[in-house]
């Protein structure tokens, strides 16, 4: 199946689009520049939570103007698409060397912020320089556990989304901008 087509149904059938694909571009470009600023002569490591971050820290680190090293760490902590909560797990980690590094976390979206909290903790106790979280999209009035992330592109409602990275009952990570279902709020 043509993905255009696919998308193009979705998107006059079932789908709203949330945060389209122009103001994901500008916002990355804006974090980007922000980032550079912040961390001049720092050479700081990314370290992108996958899966869901792999295509906001592709287009991050192309805007970006210090030089950066990338490392990933693989978490699972949601049933495939649904809403339900699970717990958080490690499932791959690459990153044994904090020490010393002015590490800049990428995800993709904190929801009720627990997993980053459980991140942070892991990371603070290896003892890097500085840690610094990114989010592209923020549910802040779902938090519950109280987490500080410095850069925010955009605070969304709490809905389930998808796109850009993000997978509903993993499909959909390619489209290039973020949206939900517009039947979701009874899910
Ligand atoms: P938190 O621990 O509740 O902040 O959840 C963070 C993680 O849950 C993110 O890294 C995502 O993998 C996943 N997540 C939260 N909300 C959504 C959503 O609306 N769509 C897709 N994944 C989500």
């Amino acid at each position: 199946m043509q993905k255009t087509t696919l998308y193009g149904k979705m998107v006059a059938e079932e789908v709203e689009i949330l945060v389209d694909e122009l103001s994901i571009r500008r916002r990355v470009k804006e974090l980007a520049d922000e980032i550079s600023r912040d961390y001049e002569d720092l050479k700081p490591l990314i370290v992108a939570v996958l899966r869901g971050s792999f295509v906001f820290v592709a287009d991050l680190i192309r805007e970006l103007e210090v030089d950066a090293k990338v490392d990933f760490i693989t978490l699972e902590n949601y049933e495939a698409g649904c809403n339900a909560r699970g717990q958080t797990r490690v499932m791959a980690d690459s990153t044994s060397h904090l020490s010393g590094e002015h590490v800049i976390v990428v995800e993709d979206i904190v929801d009720s912020g627990l997993t980053l909290h459980y991140l942070y903790k892991d990371f603070l106790a290896r003892e890097p320089k500085s840690i610094e979280i990114v989010a592209l999209l923020s549910k802040a009035s779902s938090r519950r556990a109280d987490v500080r992330v410095k850069y925010v592109g955009f605070e969304i409602p709490d809905r389930f989304v998808f796109g850009y990275g993000l997978d509903l009952q993993g499909k959909y990570r390619g489209l290039p901008f973020v949206a939900c279902l517009k039947d979701d709020r009874e899910a």
